[in-house]
């Protein structure tokens, strides 16, 4: 057996860290990249799926986290602050944890309940803000324009280049480019950080960023944001934005969890949503990111997926309500 990587022992050359740097990190990174052969067929494309859940903390925001919280370690930072719609809040404070250093982290209204108690378990001072994630967001640019709170929210370039990597993986796995990648699109900074990223393998490939049509309202509660950080960089990257509405992304959630095995939170099928409506990228080899887990969100999945039916606990009755539930 292989002894744990880090990512940024993984990939140090293309990060900004040096010798100096004490790595802070939760084994994050090295993600399954899997074939989706009954989504492909249905969807007329060669479709992979980059399972980013499977992070440490159950989200992709552990790649940009780990060299955030390291840089901020070396700095000599004395706490970490973040806003979130919950994946950073859980990520920063599991990172902040590792590093020994407090994490403050203002959590937006309406963050799905797992991720919240993720960040409450991990001993940060969680403080949910009366107001939305861009009104949080502002807050704690803010605080820490005052000097003792060093921000973790993807302004920082550090989680940008952190969050690159999942780029150089995927390339790496599939030995090429494939045609086009596919994100959902929340403040833009994962967009941002795949387009550098192949900016700098010198790649032509596509990048799709997929957001919420009512962004304020979606019941994809980690993409609900007004005011997206990194949109002017999203516009002038090159990158191609699309709108999928909730009934489309709850589809798409469905579907994946069914077919391909995959249980995500809603706001990670939003890439799939797209791909379901569209036939633009027909007969090429595409990317999904699929960037959290679904146990983030209970309550998503307590409102769309079908209850447990009551039974007896007798072999004729589970057998009958078996054959019924195979023959659907
Ligand atoms: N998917 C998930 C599961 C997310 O948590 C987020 C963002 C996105 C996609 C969108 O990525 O913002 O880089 O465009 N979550 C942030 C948070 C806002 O606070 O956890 P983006």
């Amino acid at each position: 057996m292989g002894v744990t990587v880090a990512l940024i022992e993984r990939f140090r050359d293309r990060l900004p860290v040096s010798d100096a740097t004490p790595v802070v990190s939760l084994g994050e990174g090295s993600t399954p990249l899997l074939r989706a052969p009954r989504l492909s067929e249905r969807l007329g494309v060669d479709l992979w799926l980059k399972w980013e859940a499977s992070n440490p903390t159950g989200s992709y925001k552990d790649r940009g986290m780990t060299v955030a919280v390291s840089k901020a370690l070396e700095e000599g930072a004395r706490a970490v602050i973040c806003a979130s719609t919950g994946n950073t809040s859980a990520s920063a404070a599991a990172y902040a944890a590792r590093a020994g250093l407090p994490a403050v982290v203002l959590v937006a209204e309406g963050a799905a309940r797992g991720k919240l108690i993720q960040a409450r378990a991990l001993g940060a001072r969680v403080l949910a803000v009366r107001g939305s994630f861009d009104q949080a967001l502002e807050t704690a640019r803010r605080l820490s324009d005052r000097g003792d709170h060093v921000l973790v929210n993807s302004l920082n370039p550090n989680r940008v280049e952190g969050q690159k990597t999942a780029v150089f993986e995927i390339v790496e796995e599939l030995g090429g480019e494939p045609d086009a990648f596919v994100l959902p699109y929340g403040g833009g900074g994962n967009t941002t950080a795949y387009v550098k990223a192949l900016s700098e393998l010198g790649s032509g490939a596509a990048v799709h960023s997929v957001e919420a049509a009512d962004r304020p309202r979606t019941l994809a509660s980690a993409i609900r944001i007004e005011q997206p950080a990194h949109g002017r960089s999203v516009e002038a990257s090159g990158a191609h934005v699309h709108a999928v509405s909730d009934e489309d992304i709850v589809a798409a959630w469905l579907e994946l969890a069914r077919l391909e095995g995959l249980f995500c939170e809603p706001s990670s099928a939003a890439g799939l949503a797209f791909l379901r409506g569209t036939d633009e990228l027909r007969g090429t080899r595409v990317v999904v990111t699929i960037t959290g887990h679904g146990l983030k969100d209970p309550g998503a999945a307590d409102f769309h997926a079908p209850p447990p039916l009551v039974v007896d606990p007798d072999p004729d009755a589970i057998a009958r309500a078996a054959e019924r539930d195979l023959s659907e």
